[in-house]
């Protein structure tokens, strides 16, 4: 199978970004934490050279948590503030303040400097989709009561949310574009959900997440199906079929609704936590 993205409509979304990241100090990205590499687009550090990062390690609840600390090690090593965080629940988000103004600390001692006193860091969210960028901005803006920006109809102009005397976030995301130059990095994005099931075979997917659990994670899918676990997915996902009484007409295995269970489970933390990717 072979996974694609088409990058067409994502032009748009491209260009408004750019305009955007020029009225911004910093960029925070989230990236998927269950695959922090293959959800990360590379060309936003080209885009963004001259802006503080932050990185935020989002569905940390749904990802290896000693795989987390590992690949934020790793991303802190090149130079990220990052905190990992689940946008759903808050958990983590109460950091995300101060990792930000700490990010923009250059930026704040320039200001003082020039005798620039008390403006605000302005903050963009950026990431491709799926990872939580809404629900982020909602988790994060929630305590937020003023939006300031131009009055709609005066003026074509960009909402802010103010979060607290220091920080003000735009308050529509960046979007990105999944990027990858391989195909094992296409298989993650399909398997968390980030590219859409419609285009994408079922069954193929939930094999090759059958094998990547048995191989990384063994014992997982025994103790969530009651099925004997072995080295051929196709193997797996038959045995979880029959256990689940999956059938179709005449007895046939239905090995497509057994998929689509097993990658909704998968994607829900259903399973346990797991993460596709290490540094
Ligand atoms: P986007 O703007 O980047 O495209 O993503 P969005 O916020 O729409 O979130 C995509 C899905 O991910 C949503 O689920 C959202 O609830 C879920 N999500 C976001 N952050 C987290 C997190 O930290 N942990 C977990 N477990 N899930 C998260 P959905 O299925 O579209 O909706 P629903 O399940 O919330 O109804």
């Amino acid at each position: 199978m072979q996974y694609q993205w088409y990058p067409g409509h994502m032009t748009k979304a491209k260009r408004q970004m750019q305009e955007d990241l020029k009225l911004i100090d910093v960029v925070v990205e989230l990236v998927d934490a269950r695959i922090p590499l293959s959800s990360k687009n590379p060309d936003i550090q080209t885009m963004a050279s001259t802006k503080a990062r932050v990185l935020l390690l989002n569905k940390a609840d749904l990802a290896d948590p000693k795989k987390t600390d590992a690949w934020r090690a790793y991303y802190e090593a090149q130079g990220y503030l990052t905190v990992a965080v689940n946008a759903k629940t808050g958990l983590g988000i109460k950091n995300v303040n101060d990792v930000i103004m700490n990010a923009c600390e250059e930026k704040l001692a320039r200001d003082k400097r020039r005798g620039i006193m008390n403006r605000p860091v302005r903050a963009m969210i950026v990431g491709i989709p799926n990872v939580g960028k809404s629900t982020f901005i909602n988790a994060f803006a929630k305590k937020a009561i003023t939006k300031t920006g131009n009055k709609p109809g005066v003026t074509k102009g960009k909402q802010w949310i103010r979060l607290n005397k220091n920080v003000e976030l735009l308050d529509t995301p960046g979007i990105l574009w999944p990027k990858f130059d391989n195909q094992a990095m296409g298989l993650r994005i399909a398997l968390i959900g980030s590219i859409n099931d419609e285009i994408l075979v079922a069954t193929e997917l939930a094999y090759e997440l059958c094998n990547f659990l048995t191989g990384n994670y063994p014992g997982a899918l025994a103790q969530k199906y009651g099925v004997e676990e072995c080295a051929d997915g196709n193997q797996v996902l038959a045995r979880i079929a029959k256990k689940r009484a999956c059938l179709q007409k005449g007895g046939i295995l239905d090995l497509e609704k057994a998929a689509g269970f097993v990658l909704d489970d998968f994607r829900n933390g259903r399973i346990g936590n797991f993460s596709l990717e290490e540094p």
